[in-house]
């Protein structure tokens, strides 16, 4: 992977607070290896095929919707190498085809392999497994998130953002807030919007980063991959009022508990403040296939 030579844009959202807030467009870093993801991957791929692999074959795992499966399909693609995707939910199998993000994935190069939630838990055997079966594949776990993935992320940071006092992005496996937190001036705080339950995150992210510096807000609204009511108008509207594109997921997520922190005077007057728009933008075709499905409200872009 090549670093990209595109000027990533950091746009004002203007608000009536005496607070300053921005969002950095990581999401237009790539088509499809979007925001975080690439970065998450870029030292793990050059490291894996610098080595020469002969036939380079990369494994990762990923619920159905996984913004993460999807990278790693596209940059199979990109790259020339093989992909296999290891799939929460066995009940997909035969089913893939109707999923918008395993189909593309699919289109991609990637192959799969559905396993049951329960096998799907312990990824540490079935890592094991893998490498065994595989012995010179590259396996990134979940979410994509190791040392190399934190490493990456020091690509988000450049002279612009080092202004803001805080820093704000949101956290599904801890990588993206433990990069930004090791790689962050001493004077800024960062803040990670958790959208899942994992009670282990607060250690995986202070192991990963190796400071202290940062602080994991509940964002998560229903639970992981929920889509409340409240979140789709919030994403709506923000469209309205921004032009800017948001997932339910994660960054739909995160900036929702922003303005409402801003609300509830959270942030110091003239405070600065930047989001990472950290992309997920392709899992809203299916999200709104599965809202169609129960005859609720859409996500609706420019409409
Ligand atoms: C769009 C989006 N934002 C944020 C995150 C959270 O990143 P991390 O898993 O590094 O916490 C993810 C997951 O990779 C994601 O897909």
């Amino acid at each position: 992977m090549k670093i990209p030579e595109i000027q990533i844009p950091i746009i004002p959202i203007p608000l009536e607070k005496n607070i300053t807030l921005f969002i950095k467009r990581e999401d237009l870093i790539h088509p499809e290896i979007s925001g975080n993801k690439f970065w998450k991957l870029f030292y793990n791929i050059n490291h894996y095929l610098e080595k020469n692999p002969e036939k380079p074959f990369i494994i990762t795992f990923g619920g159905a919707f996984s913004n993460h499966i999807a990278a790693v399909a596209a940059l199979g693609k990109e790259s020339g190498v093989s992909t296999l995707g290891i799939i929460r939910g066995e009940e997909l199998h035969g089913r893939w085809q109707y999923n918008p993000t395993l189909k593309t994935a699919a289109d991609n190069g990637m192959e799969f392999r559905f396993v049951t939630r329960q096998e799907y838990s312990d990824k540490n055997q079935l890592t094991e497994n893998l490498q065994i079966e595989f012995p010179h594949a590259l396996i990134i776990p979940e979410g994509g998130t190791n040392k190399n993935a934190v490493k990456g992320i020091q690509y988000l940071l450049n002279n612009e953002t080092k202004s803001f006092d805080y820093l704000c992005t949101a956290v599904g496996t801890g990588g993206t807030v433990a990069g930004l937190s090791r790689f962050a001036e001493q004077h800024q705080k960062v803040l990670g919007f958790k959208v899942v339950i994992d009670q282990s995150l607060e250690k995986t992210v202070a192991e990963l980063s190796g400071k202290n510096n940062f602080d994991l807000i509940d964002a998560q609204d229903g639970g992981y991959g929920k889509i409340t009511d409240e979140n789709i108008r919030f994403i709506n509207e923000f469209y309205q009022n921004f032009g800017i594109e948001l997932d339910p997921i994660y960054t739909g997520k995160m900036m929702r508990k922003i303005f409402e922190l801003i609300e509830e005077d959270y942030f110091p007057e003239k405070s600065r403040i930047l989001a990472f728009h950290t992309g997920g933008l392709q899992g809203i075709e299916g999200a709104n296939e599965m809202l169609r499905k129960k005859n609720r409200a859409l996500i609706q872009f420019g409409k």
